[in-house]
């Protein structure tokens, strides 16, 4: 087969329609069911946009009021799965504690092996009600701290917080974390969904795809890159005390030197979108607001530094988990956090998908050209 017909990383590859979300390259543009992303950031609850991609319709009020107890009911941390979390050594990774979380909850669930839409949808629901404690509660024992149960009478956003930190946090930085809820949500056939619809194309279950799923996004070329934006912050050295044109600066030599090496610098560069990543201007701006409350310039200086250098040696942009990465630092989640967070939020997204891939299904088996030794016969 000629070189050319391989379309390596199926790059520029068309492999299925979906409903669920229109990235657009050209116009920078994203689009859930239909409403530009920005727009769902700034006057929704991620509660509501997680009905939004699995209905295609945004809840009215007493659709919402249903879901919302259905989802706040759903939260309390399974105590075998807390079990197994606490056999989990704190050297693995907690997206190795949210996969293998994800996993238990798909055997222990009472519709393991249902696959209807109306199972499938209850899965969805109760991995996006649990998920939270188990990154909140995986953050506190890494810490030395006790698990915090749920509260039933806070939103998505600010019961999240309230069972990793213990305390209620204020509305600006609720809402911030509200927004990169709702930007990590869905992004069409990214790599971690598209392992999943695979996985759902065998006629696996739900919670099969969603673990497969956790392992793809994982990789630091894929959700990872939160996580090691964190670590490239903290390789140039966070200095509160610093201003931000000295933390620019500083930065912006790093950045020269990490290019002359020829290093990839995670947080900067995207698959499609080549112009820069629509989600960006939303999740920046929150980080803003970040900064500001929490009174932390030279984290703005960092930012722009490399951001600046970058886009002045190879013209590349950064992508959602740049402005991501310092954001949750700032409301003080720890670093390796970052990706299950991501995991949090992207189970909607990937949920909905596995769900169409069921309802329009067709075995993903793409073929390989072969390129080993010729026919031969044992000795
Ligand atoms: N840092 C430095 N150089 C980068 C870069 C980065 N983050 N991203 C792309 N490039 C360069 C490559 O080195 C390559 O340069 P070359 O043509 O001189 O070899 C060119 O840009 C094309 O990159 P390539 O990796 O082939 O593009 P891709 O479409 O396969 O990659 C990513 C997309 C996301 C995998 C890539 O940009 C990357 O690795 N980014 C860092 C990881 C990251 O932030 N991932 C989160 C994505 S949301």
């Amino acid at each position: 087969m000629a070189e050319e017909e391989i379309k390596k990383g199926l790059a520029g590859v068309v492999v299925d329609y979906t409903a669920v979300s229109k990235v657009n390259p050209d116009t920078n543009s994203l689009l859930y069911r239909g409403y530009p992303v920005q727009e769902l950031a700034a006057r929704c609850s991620f509660e509501e946009v997680a009905f939004l991609l699995w209905n295609g319709e945004l809840p009215n009020a007493e659709e919402l009021a249903a879901f919302t107890a259905r989802e706040r009911a759903g939260r309390r941390l399974d105590p075998v799965v807390k079990q197994v979390v606490d056999a989990i050594p704190t050297t693995a990774h907690p997206m190795d504690v949210c996969r293998t979380a994800a996993s238990v909850m798909g055997a222990r669930h009472e519709l393991s092996e249902d696959s209807s839409r109306e199972a499938n949808m209850a899965k969805a629901v109760d991995l996006f009600a649990a998920m939270p404690a188990v990154v909140a509660y995986d953050q506190r024992r890494r810490r030395g701290q006790d698990l915090v149960e749920p509260r039933d009478d806070l939103g998505y956003s600010a019961n999240f917080l309230w069972m990793a930190f213990g305390e209620e946090s204020v509305p600006e930085v609720v809402d911030a974390f509200n927004v990169s809820m709702i930007l990590y949500a869905e992004h069409s056939f990214n790599a971690s969904t598209f392992a999943g619809r695979v996985i759902m194309s065998t006629l696996s279950d739900l919670h099969s795809a969603v673990t497969g799923a956790i392992g793809a996004l994982k990789g630091p070329l894929h959700g990872g890159a939160n996580e090691a934006v964190m670590h490239t912050f903290d390789e140039i050295g966070i200095r509160p005390e610093e201003s931000l044109e000295e933390a620019a600066t500083r930065a912006k030599a790093w950045m020269e030197h990490a290019l002359e090496q020829k290093k990839k610098v995670m947080g900067f560069g995207h698959r499609v979108y080549k112009h820069g990543d629509s989600r960006v201007p939303t999740m920046k701006a929150a980080l803003d607001k970040m900064i500001a409350h929490y009174g932390r310039p030279e984290l703005l200086g960092l930012y722009n530094g490399l951001e600046t250098a970058m886009d002045e040696a190879k013209g590349i942009k950064p992508n959602l988990d740049y402005p991501a990465g310092p954001t949750y630092h700032l409301m003080g989640f720890d670093t390796l956090m970052f990706t299950p967070l991501f995991v949090a939020s992207r189970i909607t997204g990937w949920t909905a998908h596995f769900m169409e891939q069921l309802d329009s299904n067709s075995l993903i088996r793409p073929l390989s050209a072969y390129n080993g030794a010729e026919e031969r016969h044992v000795p």
